[in-house]
């Protein structure tokens, strides 16, 4: 593992492992990013007053994001295709034919953005100006976190690793941890949803988790918490619930990066049922009851359910 005393930065580091140019050059403008995002939180402090596709109130900050990654994307003439948690329908740009079809939730957990705690920007890339396309065919995804430091994830592809960085007081990202790979034996779970809405099913898997020492840390922000998990093992589950067959979090936005990461770092992703990033999605905004993490707490949901 190295740390930030050995001082590779994000561009040499894309270098060094192969990327594709212009593949490089798209993660790289994304992390340039990070800064304006994190600057703009002391003055968007409050609710913008509008709603997005899927029913939550916006905040000041998820329009800002949402426009400073959508305005990045559009400049940089990679792209042919954004679909974001904040737009209603696909910006389709008038760029090269094979641009990147780029997913992404600009600011994940924004309902945690008065009290300070950790949110982020998550974004999955695929091929050829492709929304729609199932998470397995992704080319690279990536997420960056405001906490007390800023750090990125991301990972080129699979069989690429996954990699964290962290913005160091010169203003560049620079390699923090190479090849992350989720514990098997780490003992966290983070449940979402309200527990008297739970299943029959989901209910004895969480029975279970505690019953073998699972240790609950859920902060409401999905790329916090599933960050966390990748480092100290255990499961993340934003389940299907009475109210809600299909869970809250988003297949396209939230669910098959994270996911993609996961996986790469020797984890899994599942619906309860299956491998979520074999999902054919179907409509932009469709929602994915999630189990994430490590495989031995993933494996066991989908055993409970198929039972
Ligand atoms: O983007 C949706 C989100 O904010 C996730 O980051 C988070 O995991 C979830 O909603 C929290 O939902 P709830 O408030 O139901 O716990
Ligand atoms: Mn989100």
């Amino acid at each position: 593992m190295k740390y930030i005393s050995d001082i590779i930065t994000l561009e040499d580091y894309l270098t060094e492992i192969g990327c594709e140019t212009s593949l490089g050059d798209l993660i790289l403008l994304l992390s340039e990013q990070a800064e304006p995002i994190r600057d703009a939180f002391p003055e968007n402090q409050d609710y913008a007053g509008t709603e997005n596709a899927s029913g939550e109130d916006q905040m000041a900050l998820d329009v800002l994001a949402d426009k400073l990654l959508t305005d990045t994307l559009e400049e940089s003439g990679l792209v042919g295709a954004i679909g974001s948690e904040e737009k209603d329908t696909i910006l389709y740009l008038n760029n090269p034919y094979d641009g990147f079809g780029v997913n992404m939730d600009p600011l994940d957990g924004s309902s945690l953005i008065d009290v300070n705690l950790a949110v982020g920007t998550i974004i999955g890339i695929q091929d050829k100006g492709n929304i729609l396309n199932k998470g397995e065919d992704m080319l690279a995804a990536m997420y960056m976190i405001y906490g007390p430091m800023t750090t990125l994830v991301m990972t080129t592809g699979k069989g690429k690793g996954v990699h964290e960085f962290v913005l160091n007081n010169d203003g560049e990202f620079a390699l923090l941890r190479e090849n992350l790979r989720i514990p098997e034996d780490g003992k966290i779970y983070a449940p979402g949803a309200l527990k008297q809405d739970y299943t029959d099913k989901h209910l004895e898997f969480i029975d279970n988790l505690e019953g073998d020492g699972y240790k609950l840390r859920y902060s409401g922000a999905f790329v916090a918490d599933v960050h966390q998990i990748l480092h100290k093992g255990g499961i993340f589950t934003y389940p299907a619930t009475e109210k809600n067959e299909n869970g809250k979090l988003r297949l396209l936005f939230e669910a098959n990066p994270m996911g993609f990461m996961v996986t790469e770092a020797g984890g899994k992703i599942s619906d309860g049922y299956r491998n979520i990033l074999e999902i054919e999605p179907e409509a932009v905004h469709q929602r994915v009851p999630i189990y994430v993490g490590s495989k031995g707490p993933v494996n066991k949901i989908e055993q409970i359910m198929n039972r």
